[in-house]
């Protein structure tokens, strides 16, 4: 990750003082532990308090090590900083809080520093290079042909498309996918079900789709009653995979008519892949990986099926092939894995799925890890290592008024639909003279089913709320709008050029400077979201950035009026509107990793 100059700072003079205060343990353990200025770095926390300091340093957790109190240990480092044995005190000045050792960063320094990094950057700010050389796979979205793009595939398709720009700002070469389902048994009962009941059915009919699942919908709940339709499907998809020529006409076409239908989803909520596939595309080149399972001992015939045994992780046994000899969703992820790294050398290749296929996954990596063990792939050229299932939790819908049409589903496009015309009301009760009301209707809209999916954390489940998603004064994707839109108004109010070399000192206030401590933390926050897969992390940041600006807009001075940001104080206005400027490029750019539009007026 790049890193904080003022935090690297810091952990430099701190293992200093370490080394000076406990000459011998140093003389003992070496240039390691905290005496390591790499160390110190990892393990500093930003205290609960931003008063408290900008840095933190839990030395209690080294008191065993330093056989030494954690009271004693942070006062005695604290005093070496201070009688300046260690680094200088310009930038940063060290105290002795507990077991703490806290760190404020001279103010002036932090705020020309970081004014001008922002200002310079612009959008830039917050760009790394530590992915530079490295490839991520990103796969996401990954909805079913001839179903509907339902909510279940909603958070998958908003967290991916985040992940894709989020990896990319830190210079990863990044290939978003999207990986459809397009192949298994249900074809066979789609078809079955078609030929039976669909002959009314145009192949042009603009509804083909929903009509399909109505008849798949259907096809369950006959099949209850009429035992020989299971049957009838699995001989129908066993044609299929033979390639028989009118099956395969019908595939193709409920295939390539959900594709359309999905673009036009993808095109109204503004997300892209790099790649799309099918679980189709990898027919042809299952086998090869099956010999190689074969020929390494790993699986054997278990009542006519094909599976590999995985009791060293306590899981079932995975299924290859059934007695019939048709393949699985698990066969073709594990051809998967190799077929995407011939593809593109993944160092990293992430499956963005909902934690209800946890155990799937645990399957596939598993099949894949024995495989290159027994094979003794070296270390460094295994796959098993480099897969990570990014899962999260439900999204649950509270608003039973929300249309559920066939078999409890309930359409992306519908909760779109309503969230844009829920929006586009607002705005003309708000601001009826908007010039682009539609437009920003939209990008609200959706703006505000986004931030919905990435404001909590992935594992946490979504309850989806009308009411709470889309208030722009609650913690929403519309609030973020709108102080965007509110920082670009301003901009247009004061109409000179922003500059960065300003009377820092003019932005000593309470306000100001945790705006300025924010807008520093930026790149910690993508750095976070980064490690935790999340992107969680930087759309509460961008909570609390829009909070503490929002807490300086509305500022009143001493005698109770509003504390105008522009005056005729030219120098204090400039100074306040380079702080306005650095956060409205963040706020923008942050929106942006999280795939949300930025208006400029609202
Ligand atoms: N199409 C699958 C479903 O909707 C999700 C695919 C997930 N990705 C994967 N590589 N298995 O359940």
């Amino acid at each position: 990750m790049s890193k904080d100059k003022f935090k690297q700072h810091f952990a430099n003079i701190i293992a200093d003082a370490f080394q000076k205060c406990y000459p011998e343990k140093y003389e003992e353990i070496g240039h390691y532990q905290v005496f390591d200025p790499d160390f110190i770095y990892d393990n500093l926390e930003k205290p609960k308090d931003p008063k408290m300091g900008r840095f933190a340093l839990p030395v209690f957790r080294f008191a065993r090590l330093l056989s030494d109190k954690p009271q004693e240990i942070a006062s005695k480092v604290a005093q070496a900083v201070d009688e300046g044995i260690a680094g200088n005190k310009k930038l940063v000045t060290v105290t002795a809080a507990g077991g703490f050792l806290n760190a404020k960063v001279d103010f002036n320094t932090l705020t020309m520093e970081t004014l001008q990094d922002v200002l310079d950057k612009g959008k830039r700010y917050g760009t790394s290079t530590v992915g530079e050389g490295r490839t991520v796979l990103v796969e996401y979205s990954s909805v079913n042909i001839a179903k509907p793009f339902g909510i279940a595939h909603l958070r998958t398709t908003i967290l991916g498309a985040s992940l894709r720009e989020i990896f990319k700002k830190l210079g990863y070469n990044v290939v978003g996918l999207n990986y459809l389902g397009d192949w298994g048994t249900q074809f066979g009962k789609l078809i079955v079900a078609y030929l039976k009941w669909g002959a009314d059915i145009s192949k042009d009919d603009p509804c083909l789709i929903d009509k399909l699942f109505e008849l798949y919908v259907r096809f369950h709940a006959e099949a209850k009653q009429d035992e020989l339709l299971d049957e009838k499907a699995r001989v129908v998809f066993k044609k299929l995979e033979n390639g028989d020529t009118d099956t395969t006409k019908l595939w193709k076409l409920f295939r390539s008519r959900s594709i359309e239908k999905f673009k036009r989803i993808y095109d109204r909520l503004g997300v892209e892949f790099d790649l799309i596939i099918g679980e189709s595309d990898l027919n042809d080149k299952i086998e090869p990986i099956i010999e190689r399972l074969e020929k390494a001992g790993l699986s054997r015939i278990s009542e006519g099926a094909l599976v590999v045994d995985l009791e060293d992780t306590q899981l079932p046994p995975c299924l290859l092939k059934k007695a019939d000899g048709a393949t699985l969703y698990a066969t073709r992820d594990i051809v998967g894995a190799f077929w995407r790294f011939e593809k593109y050398q993944y160092d990293q290749s992430l499956y963005v799925v909902a934690n209800s296929q946890s155990d799937h996954f645990k399957q596939v990596f598993g099949v894949i890890s024995r495989l290159e063990e027994t094979e003794h792939t070296p270390e460094d050229e295994r796959l098993a290592p480099r897969l990570k299932h990014v899962d999260f939790g439900w999204v649950k819908f509270g608003d039973k008024t929300m249309s559920t049409r066939s078999g409890n589903v309930i359409p992306v496009e519908d909760v779109v639909n309503k969230a844009v015309s829920l929006v586009k009301q607002m705005i003309i009760e708000k601001n009826p003279n908007l010039k682009a009301i539609d437009k920003t209707a939209h990008m609200v809209g959706v703006g505000a089913v986004k931030f919905s999916q990435l404001s909590v954390k992935r594992l946490t489940d979504v309850n989806f709320d009308w009411d709470a998603v889309l208030s722009f004064e609650g913690e929403t994707g519309p609030y973020l709008q709108y102080t965007h839109a509110r920082l670009c108004s301003l901009e247009r109010n004061y109409d000179k050029d922003i500059k960065s070399d300003i009377e820092v000192t003019l932005l000593a206030g309470e306000e100001e400077q945790r705006i300025v401590e924010l807008l520093a933390d930026f790149p910690e926050a993508i750095a976070d979201a980064v490690r935790n897969y999340d992107p969680y992390f930087i759309a509460t940041y961008l909570l609390r950035l829009a909070g503490a600006f929002n807490k300086f807009y509305q500022r009143k001075t001493p005698d109770g009026r509003i504390d105008k940001i522009i005056s005729d104080d030219v120098t204090l206005t400039s100074a306040r509107m380079a702080l306005v400027t650095s956060v409205r490029t963040v706020i923008g750019e942050g929106l942006h990793l999280l795939g949300i539009q930025a208006p400029e007026e609202m």
